[in-house]
């Protein structure tokens, strides 16, 4: 098993990215017995993040946030999207043979139409370029959020078709979310996301985002009445960072009523301070050694260039754009 996995620098890293993805990546540099990819996706940011001090800043911040999290360098390889440029050259060779209709097809195209958001090409091709990432490192595995299960999709039904036209070149991927986090919801029981502003960020100070909490929206029944905890934002969120016996007995204060939110939110925010306390020292220590972690970006891109440029010259030869 292979994994492989990107993720945008676009801002802060939210608790969806974290439950829904890179709590995966963490497990998988354990669990993969062929080695496990990484990549900070900045050149998919650079559809959405035009200034350039921002996109340097989200970038390396990226890589700092990922292994305050937990990712090792000595386990998984760590490397920035545009440090592979194979994978663009790729990106060509699959671009040419995609059917424009399957882009069109794409929700997060479709969603950022339908929101007004006037669409480049670089938006359009966006689920080619995320094809082109994961085939180049014959990835088996792909842990993500539900969210990208449709790219993966694309991602597969463009390898089978230039397997089909030129010959056996790429590994099918598969994509793998978990149960219990694939669609983590936001402050506003939305999809958790930069774009719909409900997100609360894994690595913001404890003070904000207590007031962040405390401001949490909910429904105005009396505190007498017994609540159902299903689809209740605030349990949603506290199952993500409460312990088991916290969450035994919230339920069972749901279930008999006779409470209020505000002792709902000071749950969560105190779960939350607890939950995050380590990670957010660890992430001190990170940022206080930048050149560090640029080393370890570039080895770990070393590495990725080594496999891209392998699967590249496989394609290169099976289309024949090489040995003429
Ligand atoms: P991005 O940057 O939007 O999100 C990174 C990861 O976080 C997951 N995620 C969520 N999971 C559960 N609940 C949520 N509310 C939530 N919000 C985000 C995403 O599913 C994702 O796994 N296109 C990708 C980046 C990418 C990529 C790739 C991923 C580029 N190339 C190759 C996998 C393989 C994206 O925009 O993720």
């Amino acid at each position: 098993m292979r994994a492989l996995s990107g993720i945008q620098p676009t801002g802060p890293f939210h608790w969806g990215n974290y439950f829904g993805a890179i709590q995966q990546y963490i497990q998988l540099q354990d669990e993969c017995d062929d080695g496990s990819f990484y990549f900070i996706a900045n050149l998919h940011a650079l559809t959405t993040v035009r200034e350039k001090e921002r996109l340097l800043e989200f970038t390396l911040n990226g890589a700092i946030d990922l292994l305050a999290l937990g990712l090792d360098p000595n386990k998984a390889v760590l490397f920035v999207q545009s440090d592979v440029p194979e994978v663009s050259e790729l990106c060509w060779l699959l671009l040419t043979g995609t059917p424009m209709g399957l882009l069109e097809r794409c929700v997060s195209y479709k969603d950022k139409l339908a929101k007004g958001i006037k669409a480049d090409a670089g938006l359009f091709t966006y689920p080619v370029l995320q094809a082109a990432d994961i085939l180049a490192y014959d990835a088996t595995v792909v842990p993500v959020g539900e969210d990208q299960l449709q790219h993966i999709e694309v991602c597969r039904d463009l390898a089978q078709s230039f397997n089909h036209h030129f010959g056996e070149t790429f590994v099918l991927p598969k994509g793998k979310v978990l149960d219990q986090s694939a669609r983590v919801p936001g402050t506003d029981g939305e999809k958790m996301s930069k774009s719909y502003n409900n997100t609360l960020a894994v690595f913001d100070d404890v003070k904000p985002q207590r007031k962040q909490i405390m401001r949490i929206q909910t429904d105005s029944r009396p505190m007498e009445d017994p609540k159902d905890p299903a689809g209740d934002v605030l349990f949603d969120l506290l199952k993500l960072v409460a312990n088991d016996e916290e969450l035994a007995e919230w339920s069972a204060t749901y279930a008999r009523g006779g409470f209020g939110y505000g002792d709902v939110k000071k749950a969560l925010a105190d779960a939350s301070e607890r939950y995050w306390g380590p990670a957010r020292e660890r992430r001190a220590e990170w940022a206080a050694k930048p050149d560090e972690v640029r080393e370890i970006l570039a080895a770990g891109a070393a590495k990725a260039r080594e496999r891209a440029a392998a699967t590249l010259k496989r394609a290169h030869e099976a289309c024949g754009v090489k040995g003429y």
